[in-house]
């Protein structure tokens, strides 16, 4: 059986970028994604083991939700409560510096990615862990359910399914990414990722 995890804030502490009620019907969808996977599979214990499985069976609906548990708990725990964000420190911040030059256009650049992405899906912060271009840091926009794979560190994701965002900023996604950025991204959370990540 798969349990939801429990958020480390409370869910009216997200305000004004996401909504009490948003962000509780939000943990509501994860939950059901979690609940399909345990119908459809009773014994497992983990999203990571709902999609070996899923793959092995070739069941697309199975690996959707299992993925979706799995990105969900990412980009939750991507936040913090709402606080105007001093720019990312830490050897993340060193880095944006080193790539970015001013975090302005890295703003900028998580912007673009979250706007210009077509339908549903997440905007992550990844470093590639490859040979070549080893330690890099990328934005990129994924669609649907599907996550980094495949020689990458995921640092950070940013839900841009409409059901994120769009009861408190109709129409307005740009507005919901920049608030995103702006107030909500755990940096020390992301600096702890990445050490985990390369140590
Ligand atoms: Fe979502």
């Amino acid at each position: 059986m798969i349990r939801p995890i429990d958020l480390p804030y409370r869910p009216d502490s997200l305000e004004p970028v996401i909504s009490e009620q948003s962000m509780l019907l939000h943990f509501a969808l994860y939950e059901r994604y979690i609940q399909r996977v345990n119908t459809a599979a009773p014994g497992l214990h983990s999203a990571q083991e709902a999609v070996v499985a899923a793959k092995d069976a070739h069941d697309l609906a199975m690996l959707h939700n299992a993925q979706q548990i799995l990105n969900h708990e990412f980009a939750f725990l991507s936040m913090k409560p709402a606080f105007s964000n001093a720019p990312p420190s830490g050897s993340v911040g060193s880095l944006i510096a080193e790539q970015w030059g001013d975090p302005a256009e890295f703003w900028s650049d998580w912007l673009r990615a979250s706007t210009g992405m077509f339908g549903s899906g997440y905007v992550w912060l990844v470093m590639y862990l490859d040979e070549i271009p080893f330690g890099q840091l990328r934005i990129v926009a994924l669609p649907n359910s599907d996550g980094p794979t495949g020689g990458v560190l995921p640092l950070m994701a940013m839900d841009v399914w409409e059901h994120a965002w769009y009861i408190d900023h109709p129409l307005m996604r740009d507005r919901y990414a920049a608030g995103w950025l702006d107030m909500l991204a755990d940096w020390e959370r992301v600096n702890a990722r990445l050490h985990a990540g390369v140590s």
